[in-house]
């Protein structure tokens, strides 16, 4: 009996250790500008990515640079990074690259964003609000490395690190997806439209976060 109780004792921490949040219908927010606030996602899988896709619904009125999605590993800040340099332009960089997407858009609305990248063809494809933009290509090739930090709400200047208050994200962040394959066109539309369809790296559904600074897990006032 006592083996028993002290076998379900350790089930339990292990459990605890990997626990995951459903956050449907929730969001977090980041009240204010800072260089610490943020949240590190964890990865249900840790592998390096040949084809990736990675999906977010954001609601700002920031009219700077911010960071979206910062994926570093120790080799590159810049392993995976999404930001909006400014209104009407994105940036997704692989390994350290960097392209540009020119993006009609007005971001004081709810966004929803899907990017995805190949590493046969190098080509990345960016969406935003179910809309394609022309695509562009970067690192043909290439393997997106894994043990990654992932962070939401800052830009990673070094390994988990050196953030920049000036490209801090202010606002609201959910529905946060990340695949080890480039979503169909379909799948983006399903996503834009609210359905469930699991990331298998990063699953909104089965969270596995840690918030770190001023940022507030609340439920989604926007769709
Ligand atoms: C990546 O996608 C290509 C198709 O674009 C496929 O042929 C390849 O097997 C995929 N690689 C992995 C590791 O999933
Ligand atoms: C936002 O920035 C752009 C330049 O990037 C500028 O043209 C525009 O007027 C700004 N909008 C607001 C509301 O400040």
């Amino acid at each position: 009996m006592k083996i028993i109780l002290s076998g379900a004792l350790v089930l339990y921490s292990l459990l605890g250790a990997i626990a995951q949040t459903d956050m449907k219908s929730k969001v977090f927010v980041f009240p204010r500008e800072s260089s610490d606030a943020h949240v590190l996602l964890i990865p249900q899988l840790e592998k390096p990515l040949q084809n990736l896709s990675v999906c977010l619904r954001a609601f700002t009125d920031l009219n700077r640079s911010f960071a979206l999605f910062s994926y570093a590993t120790r080799a590159n800040d810049n392993e995976l990074l999404l930001l909006r340099a400014k209104a009407g332009e994105y940036h997704l960089h692989i390994g350290n690259e960097k392209i540009s997407f020119g993006v009609n858009e007005d971001l004081s609305f709810p966004v929803h964003i899907c990017a995805s990248w190949e590493s046969a063809s190098g080509i990345a494809e960016l969406w935003i609000n179910d809309r394609a933009q022309a695509r562009k290509g970067l690192k043909k090739g290439y393997s997106v490395g894994a043990q990654a930090k992932i962070v939401l709400g800052q830009d990673q200047d070094s390994f988990g690190g050196s953030f920049d208050n000036h490209q801090s994200f202010v606002g609201e962040i959910g529905e946060v997806h990340m695949w080890d394959f480039v979503l169909s066109p379909d799948q983006v539309h399903s996503l834009y439209n609210g359905e469930t369809l699991s990331g298998n790296i990063l699953n909104w559904g089965a969270l596995n976060y840690e918030i770190k600074g001023y940022v507030v897990p609340k439920p989604q006032l926007w769709s």
